[in-house]
């Protein structure tokens, strides 16, 4: 087995690949250093834990995560708070950064013997139609070489060799939103003990605790707008500004760490399987951060494909490899429905002309009075927000 990438969903894969028996390498682009230190996501659903725990990969987040269970809406009508570990099924997220739980699965499959090569550049994957595929890489010194395995998982993302290589029947469904976030890394600590979410005329604003240190803000913003273009303190009064409320005093401000702008982008394939080639991850779909799916949905392909790939590596039952594809979709199109309606409920409709923004604007509103009103609409919201 070949596995690309080493994020979230490659690294799983691999333990569990590994753990069944089956020799797998894991080929990943960057050195270590730059695996194990971006940060990226950090807001794990309770199901992304039960996956972690079955696994016994999940002690780092139980020692250093912290149970989350409430969110707070403001809004110009005033704000309010969804306590949602009380609602729905009673489930609850796990605040873990990401490059935390990438280390630890890293360190984890390679003190079972896992194999792993960092600055290993997949250029092409060759021959996904026969039982004899083969990656096309760039080795660490730049010279060319090939590796050949009955099976091939693309979890090297978005922009990874696997989906550049794949063939012409595999279909690409992309949505545009029209969006942006600034996301912002700050060297504070978090000012709300519940994610924040600030519904303003002057465009959306988030806050996520990320440690007790660290807090993750999210400015919405003008698509092509350059991380650097605003000073710390001129964000901090945008910030202050977008999330006041009367009952809290300003927010804590701190250096920022890291920024980066992301746009909201759709972008799921399917199938997920084409012959000896599976996908995984951003590899197999692209979803907005706006309900935090994105890891999650990593966590739970790469322990779908990794039972599947055992079964019929080690077992020789291909059937649940021949269900992954349908299986996985399911859950990305639920999530990607959520993400979809979070995104309606965070932003003003940004397209759309005079009397229909007005019309827009006002189902807006009511979505976030019946969120705040009727016990019904919680619960199905923390179900959907905690799910994957
Ligand atoms: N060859 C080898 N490795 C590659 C290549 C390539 N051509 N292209 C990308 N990679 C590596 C990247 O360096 C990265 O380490 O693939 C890895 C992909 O990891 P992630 O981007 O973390 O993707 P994934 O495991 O699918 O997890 C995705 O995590 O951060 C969240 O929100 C994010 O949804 C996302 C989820």
């Amino acid at each position: 087995m070949v596995v690309l990438g080493a994020g979230p969903a490659g690294l799983l894969l691999g333990n569990l690949l590994h753990r069944g028996g089956i020799d797998c390498v894991v080929l990943e682009r960057a050195d270590r250093g730059h695996v194990q230190t971006r940060a990226r996501a950090g807001f794990l659903a309770a199901n992304t834990v039960r996956i972690l725990d079955r696994h016994g990969l999940a002690g780092g987040l139980h020692r250093h995560g912290r149970e989350h269970g409430a969110c707070e809406f403001r809004t110009a009508e005033g704000r309010f708070r969804l306590d949602y570990g009380g609602l729905g099924r009673g489930e609850r997220h796990t605040v873990y950064p990401q490059q935390d739980l990438v280390t630890d699965l890293l360190t984890h499959y390679l003190e079972a013997g896992g194999r792993i090569h960092f600055g290993t550049e997949a250029l092409a994957v060759h021959d996904a139609g026969t039982t004899r595929p083969s990656v096309a890489v760039r080795e660490t010194d730049g010279r060319p070489g090939h590796w050949r395995a009955r099976y091939v998982a693309g979890c090297d993302g978005r922009h990874g060799a696997a989906r550049r290589s794949l063939p012409p029947g595999a279909v690409r469904h992309h949505r545009d939103h029209g969006i942006s976030w600034l996301g912002l890394l700050a060297q504070a600590p978090p000012s709300l003990d519940a994610v924040g979410y600030a519904v303003h005329d002057r465009g959306f604003a988030g806050h996520m605790a990320r440690t007790p240190e660290v807090t993750r803000y999210y400015l919405q913003c003008e698509r092509g707008t350059a991380a650097a273009a605003r000073s710390d303190e001129d964000l901090w009064d945008e910030l202050d500004t977008r999330m006041y409320a009367p009952e809290h005093g300003p927010l804590n401000r701190g250096r920022f760490l890291h920024r980066g702008v992301v746009d909201f982008e759709s972008d799921v394939i399917e199938p997920l399987r084409h012959g000896s080639l599976l996908l995984a991850g951003d590899a197999a779909s692209l979803i907005s951060p706006s309900a935090a799916k994105g890891a999650n949905l990593a966590v739970l392909e790469a322990e779908l494909l990794a039972h599947a790939l055992v079964a019929d590596l080690a077992h020789g039952d291909p059937r649940a490899l021949d269900r992954y594809s349908r299986q996985a979709l399911a859950h990305i199109w639920r999530a990607q429905e959520f993400s979809h309606w979070m995104i309606r409920l965070l932003h003003r409709e940004p397209s759309a002309p005079g009397s229909e923004s007005f019309f827009h604007e006002s189902l807006r509103l009511s979505r976030l009075e019946s969120l705040r009103t009727s016990r019904t609409h919680q619960d199905w919201f923390a179900e959907n927000y905690t799910g994957v």
